[in-house]
């Protein structure tokens, strides 16, 4: 069998996801393995046609690709969406048709279920028949049960490819009506007072949809509002994944363009953040998953965190099951707040108004609260994949987070509770008696509502 590997990390050969790959070719040597590092080489792959048409060239002459990635702040690198790009805007896509497609992904399974999610629907829109992913742990391969379930995973992908077996797909074809949204009479103003507002673009937009939500969102603002048009920073490239920023969160770009001043300088400052976008294939554009890329030198640490988030958005992304999800990840988890999310899907630019109308009033509004809303399971599971590895395994490549997890309470251990767990320890104790057992079985449906009831007893109308 003929296997391409196209490989999403930006360390070629030093990818901790390659071994995977490295170790099923070495278990199957039958087939024959043809490995692209798209990540390391984009600059070329974006420049030089040649190098792009020999990747093509070895997909059309494949009976199986593997997709093979880290994850990168709940996705793929950028420059694997960058390749991802250029492979639907080059009108060569239709070489993976047909093709069987698998998933292998190393993370700490950080939201690595939505690069898997993005990957899959990538491949449903380029036609593949999807025989599987593989997302793991970066060290699971250290493990004799790692090894195995890799080896069974492999094992049942060729054998399905060599079957022919067939499979279905996941997600619909997009569907987006390119419907003209145009403003109409000019917007209220909302005077936001002190609160920074910061809006960012990854490229400038002007004449299209998204180019008039913009200009709507800031006429609403009394103040004048800073735009930010990503594109028009020098930007050397993106995350190299190297991890140098783990000592002191400085980041080896640092003075060499502009991305870490203006993170600490523009992004830092910010009360209120609004981020706009198209839709490119499955996700946003890669220029705006560089800025998240980028954005990691500061690594676990919640830079967002009481921030006010609001997202103008053009192209389908109800339709969107990686992107819904990984803006609110990356949110939640943060501590900031995603206060309302805008697009042009609806063919009512009257209804557009007022949704940019209402978002502009409302992020305000939220920010004057300083209100956030309690973090949903997204939000705290997120924060305790990460608190448990920055304690744990990874305390020394990222000294910096530990610092701050240290002195910002972050390391909130459920064993720390010690008035819960003495609590716990005195009831088991208490409940050894069948008698008692009985009698507090029955009470606890009270017991555990009489706090909340306490507290409605003694509210009273609040004015704000
Ligand atoms: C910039 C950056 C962002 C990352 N984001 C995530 C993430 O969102 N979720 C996760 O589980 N792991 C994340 N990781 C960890 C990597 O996925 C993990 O270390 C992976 O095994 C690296 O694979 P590679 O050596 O093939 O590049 C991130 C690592 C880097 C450098």
């Amino acid at each position: 069998m003929n296997i391409t590997v196209l490989s999403g990390s930006p360390k070629g050969k030093n990818s901790v996801t390659l071994q995977s790959v490295n170790y099923i070719s070495k278990l199957f040597p039958e087939h024959s393995v043809n490995v692209f590092h798209i990540g390391q080489t984009i600059k070329t792959l974006m420049e030089d046609d040649t190098a792009f048409d020999s990747v093509m060239a070895s997909v059309k002459a494949s009976d199986l690709i593997i997709w093979a990635s880290p994850v990168y702040v709940c996705l793929v690198p950028a420059q694997y969406k960058q390749f991802i790009e250029k492979i639907f805007a080059s009108g060569m896509a239709d070489v993976f048709k047909d093709k069987y497609s698998a998933v292998i992904t190393t993370s700490i399974n950080f939201f690595d279920n939505y690069a898997v999610d993005y990957l899959r629907a990538v491949n449903d829109d380029l036609g593949t028949l999807f025989a599987g992913s593989y997302a793991s742990d970066s060290y699971d391969l250290l493990t004799e049960t790692g090894q195995t379930k890799l080896a069974h995973f492999a094992a049942q992908v060729f054998e399905d490819v060599q079957a022919k077996a067939m499979f279905g797909r996941r997600t619909y074809p997009l569907s987006y009506s390119w419907h003209v949204y145009e403003s109409g009479p000019a917007p209220e103003k909302v005077d936001s007072g002190t609160q920074k507002v910061l809006l960012l673009q990854d490229e400038n937009y002007d004449g299209t949809n998204l180019g008039r939500m913009v200009e709507r969102c800031v006429a609403g603002f009394k103040a004048e509002i800073e735009v930010v048009t990503l594109s028009d920073l020098t930007v050397k490239g993106g995350c190299l994944g190297c991890i140098q920023c783990g000592f002191d969160h400085e980041c080896i770009y640092e003075g060499k363009d502009d991305f870490i001043a203006f993170s600490r300088e523009k992004v830092a400052q910010a009360d209120i953040l609004i981020l706009a976008g198209e839709i490119k294939d499955r996700w946003l554009s890669s220029t705006w998953k560089q800025f998240f890329d980028r954005s990691f030198f500061q690594n676990h640490v919640p830079v967002l965190k009481d921030k006010q988030i609001g997202f103008l958005i053009a192209g389908p992304l109800t339709q969107m099951v990686a992107l819904k999800g990984t803006l609110d990840a990356m949110i939640e988890w943060q501590g900031a707040h995603l206060t309302d999310t805008v697009t042009d899907e609806v063919e009512d630019s009257a209804f557009i108004d007022a949704r940019i109308d209402t978002m502009v009033r409302r992020i305000t509004a939220f920010a004057e609260r300083e209100y956030i809303r309690p973090p949903t399971f997204v939000g705290i599971g997120g924060r305790k994949v990460f608190r448990d590895d920055v304690w744990g395994r990874h305390r020394f490549v990222f000294q910096a987070d530990h610092a701050y997890y240290e002195s910002n309470g972050l390391y909130d251990f459920p064993h720390d509770d010690t008035a819960a767990r003495k609590m716990s320890d005195d009831m088991i104790e208490l409940t050894k008696d069948p008698d008692m057992r009985q009698t507090v079985r029955q009470m606890i449906k009270k017991e555990m509502v009489k706090p909340h009831m306490a507290i409605v007893e003694k509210a009273e109308a609040k004015k704000e």
